[in-house]
């Protein structure tokens, strides 16, 4: 049983469901209904060729409390009624720890699928749902070594801890065609190379109204008179429209548009000068592009993308200038080969594992 709730799981997801139809696995697909709107969610599904869910609990946004209660009520129903051999979650979304624990204390196996991430700041609630996710996991699928490193460290077996690389390349590199032929360059009336990507969702950036205005402020600047193209999720237009924000971005020359599906998105990303962002899977995936990424954050679970040398973290509390921090990093040249294991094998990998551990069983 494989399970996703929210955007950041759905790419992870795809690649893992066509290597198990490709090696005659039986799975079930389950949509905990976190994300919702179709440009959040449908979406991914129909440009990602994933199966129809076979269930959508439907639970929607809500406290944490209330959505991670509420999709542990609805997933011990289906757990119930289909009895999997193992439940497979992804990431470190509400959805993730909610369904992990469940499966687990029903006695099922369950995987965790990019496990072992730390940004080492329990103030992050996805840091939360990592620990938690790893804790009660029968088994790791990490996407690097500094991954594995770290569940090391917390006591966790390395017999059960595999380290497989990223399927979100899996997909990115799978889609790389479909990418290709994405409009939405000429749609926005943009050129390549000549616009700078922005995106930003964490509550610690936009939920806080001084932080999301220093974020603004620092695009006024020549540096930024190129176009900055604005994909906003539906949080952060909530908060900018509650703290007043909407009209400075756009004196700040920051387009926001409607979430983007899939491919349109990474188009975006492959022809952007740079990318800002609060994302985790956008660090990986400019570290796979090449495409030099600003992550405004104190800290990051991907350290492997800071070591290889596309991505530089931007701090806020120290008052990091982005104009003085884009010189340093666009100066940065290094030829790019590519991180250990992102080959787009990843889902073929942890396939042979899975089948592995199940004849083990059977024995
Ligand atoms: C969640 C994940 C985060 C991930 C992000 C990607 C957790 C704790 N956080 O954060 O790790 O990076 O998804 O998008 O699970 N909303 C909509 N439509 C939707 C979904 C959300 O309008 O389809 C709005 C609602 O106002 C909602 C808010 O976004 O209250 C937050 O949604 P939620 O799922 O709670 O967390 P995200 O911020 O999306």
């Amino acid at each position: 049983m494989l399970v996703a709730g929210a955007r950041p799981n759905f790419m992870k997801l795809a690649p893992v469901v066509k290597s198990f139809s490709k090696f005659g696995l039986n799975s079930v697909v389950i949509h905990t209904g976190q994300h919702y709107d179709h440009q959040m969610s449908k979406v991914f599904f129909d440009e990602l060729d994933i199966p129809k869910p076979d269930e959508n609990l439907g639970v929607g946004s809500s406290s944490h409390a209330k959505q991670t209660a509420e999709i542990m009520i609805s997933f011990e129903k289906i757990c119930k009624k289909y009895h999997p051999w193992m439940v497979i979650v992804f990431g470190d979304v509400n959805s993730t720890i909610a369904c992990a624990l469940v499966a687990r204390k029903l006695g099922i196996l369950v995987s965790h699928v990019e496990a072992g991430l730390r940004s080492g700041d329990q103030e992050m609630p996805e840091e939360i749902n990592r620990i938690l996710t790893d804790h009660v996991s029968n088994y790791h699928f990490t996407t690097s070594a500094a991954a594995t490193e770290n569940l090391l460290k917390e006591g966790i077996s390395s017999e059960k801890i595999f380290l497989v690389g990223n399927v979100m390349i899996d997909t990115l590199s799978q889609q790389m065609k479909n990418i290709k032929k994405s409009n939405i360059i000429k749609n926005l009336s943009l050129e390549k190379k000549g616009y700078d990507l922005l995106t930003l969702h964490r509550p610690s950036n936009v939920d806080n109204k001084e932080k999301f205005l220093q974020i603004i402020s620092n695009f006024e600047s020549p540096t930024f008179s190129k176009q900055i193209v604005f994909p906003a999720h539906p949080r952060t237009i909530k908060k900018a429209r509650e703290t007043g924000l909407l009209s400075k971005l756009k004196f700040a020359g920051i387009r926001a548009i409607d979430p983007l599906g899939y491919h349109d998105f990474l188009s975006l990303i492959s022809n952007a000068r740079s990318v800002w962002t609060d994302s985790g899977g956008i660090q990986e995936e400019t570290s796979w592009l090449g495409v030099p990424c600003f992550t405004i954050r104190e800290n990051t679970e991907r350290p492997e993308t800071i070591d290889f040398g596309t991505n530089i973290l931007v701090s806020l509390e120290e008052g990091d200038s982005f104009e003085d921090i884009f010189r340093v990093h666009m100066e940065r040249t290094e030829e790019k080969t590519q991180i250990e294991f992102w080959d787009g094998n990843s889902s073929k990998r942890i396939t042979e594992i899975i089948i592995d551990i199940r004849e083990k069983e059977d024995c």
